[in-house]
């Protein structure tokens, strides 16, 4: 569910026109819906509001200050995957007791600062990164919170490039190899053994790979239970779909319903890490169409948003809706939708049966709220586009747009070229 809609002949971001909003701040343009971001926030929060939890959102798909702010304010925490991140989840006053921090190459700078910022816990990857995060720990005469993230190996059928549990994928520890890892961490003077955790690929569109993936993890937890281990999180991570054409994704509630039946009666606290859940049908892009082309057998709508503001298409081949933000009787046309990036593999649909627009009209490409901005580039010397967050009537610019100043502002000549 998300607030884009059209209202007679014009599509609105919740009550504001987005063609407003495009001759405002100009395109392409990243639009944001408050109230959407907030009610998939909820969707989590209440689904789970009968268990001791924490929503942890995955910084990756959107990491815009005033996105975070908000989650912030609603209680939200954050998974990280970089010093980087953390430094953007506490500005935005999420606090470190609920950061839980994720990835397979954590630097002793980042695992120092993080450290010291007391986050949650380090979900560690490997048994080289459990050496390291003790060492750290040692020198900082602390003790590190970690917890082992387990690779269940489960298919999560989605595209391969985001599926992540499988044995063959370079994440976390294998299932098989689980314990022996516990057992040597709670042997290392300065690490303390407090959760479980997994992810296992995003964009999934079933409940039951969540529910086999629990089901698996729920039985090592059990033996390290036996084992006398304290486990306090379960911390399950992210990956639920949304819809981008046609899929049928359960909401948070469908999964907590299976979930939850699973867990109760434990006495550990739950944390998810959701990203594209909550902020995919939040945002928009909005781009101009600059100009029509008749190529061999087909034509080309050339407009002003470039694989390096939207990545997705090119990279995962990703479905991503387009209508026109002025809707009229239009027939329609086979086309593809390309940039102004000097790629073939620059575009944003391919053969997409998309409605007849001219030159100058704008273009809203949907669902782009997550893993858009945050994967964008500067490629081809394109600055880094502007990001609007849209509350009820008004509106307000979270990101300026780039300028070619910013393109060179941390280049240097060497002496001996001045
Ligand atoms: N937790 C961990 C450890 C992750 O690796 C990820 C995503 C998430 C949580 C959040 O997953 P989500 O709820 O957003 O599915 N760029 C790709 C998606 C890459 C996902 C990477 N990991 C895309 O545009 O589809």
């Amino acid at each position: 569910m998300h607030f884009f809609n059209y209202k007679g002949a014009e599509l609105y971001a919740e009550e504001v026109p987005v063609r407003a909003l495009a001759e405002k701040y100009g395109t392409p343009l990243y639009i944001y819906s408050h109230k959407t971001l907030q009610r998939h926030f909820d969707a989590y929060d209440q689904a789970y509001r009968k268990f001791p939890h924490i929503v942890c959102y995955a910084l990756k798909a959107n990491s815009n200050g005033a996105v975070l702010r908000l989650l912030a304010k609603r209680g939200c925490g954050a998974d990280i995957v970089s010093g980087g991140e953390l430094f953007r989840a506490l500005k935005a006053g999420i606090p470190a007791e609920k950061i839980v921090y994720a990835g397979v190459g954590k630097t002793e700078e980042e695992i120092r600062n993080a450290l010291k910022a007391k986050i949650l816990m380090f979900n560690v990857e490997s048994e080289d990164e459990l050496r390291e995060i003790d060492k750290v720990a040692g020198k900082m005469k602390t003790k590190a919170p970690i917890a082992l993230r387990i690779n269940p190996d489960i298919n999560a059928s989605t595209h391969p490039y985001i599926s992540t549990g499988m044995r063959e994928h370079k994440f976390g520890i294998s299932i098989d190899e689980a314990l022996e890892n516990y057992r040597l961490a709670s042997g290392l003077k300065n690490i303390r053994v407090i959760g479980v955790q997994k992810h296992i690929g995003s964009q999934i569109t079933k409940i039951d790979p969540f529910v086999d993936a629990l089901t698996r993890i729920l039985i090592l937890l059990d033996r390290l239970n036996k084992e006398k281990f304290d486990i306090r999180y379960l911390d399950i991570g992210g990956g639920l779909g949304i819809t981008y054409a046609d899929e049928k994704p359960p909401v948070p509630a469908d999964i907590a319903r299976k979930l939850l039946p699973l867990i109760n009666g434990r006495d550990i606290t739950l944390i998810m890490e959701p990203g594209r859940s909550i902020v995919g049908n939040a945002g928009i892009l909005v781009t101009k169409v600059l100009y029509l082309k008749k190529g061999e057998g087909k034509e080309f709508v050339i407009v002003d948003a470039g694989m390096n503001d939207l990545m997705r298409p090119s990279l995962y081949d990703a479905y991503h809706k387009i209508v026109p933000v002025a809707r009229k009787k239009r027939s329609m046309i086979i086309s593809d939708i390309v940039g102004p990036i000097c790629e073939s593999g620059d575009f944003i649909a391919k053969g997409r049966e998309i409605a007849k627009v001219n030159r100058g009209e704008y273009l809203a490409v949907m669902s782009a709220g997550a893993y858009g901005m945050s994967m964008s580039s500067n490629y081809n010397s394109r600055p880094f586009i502007a990001e609007v967050m849209v509350n009820g009537k008004t509106h307000s610019l979270i990101r300026k747009r780039g300028n070619y100043e910013d393109l060179v502002r941390n280049e240097a000549i060497p002496g001996y070229l001045r």
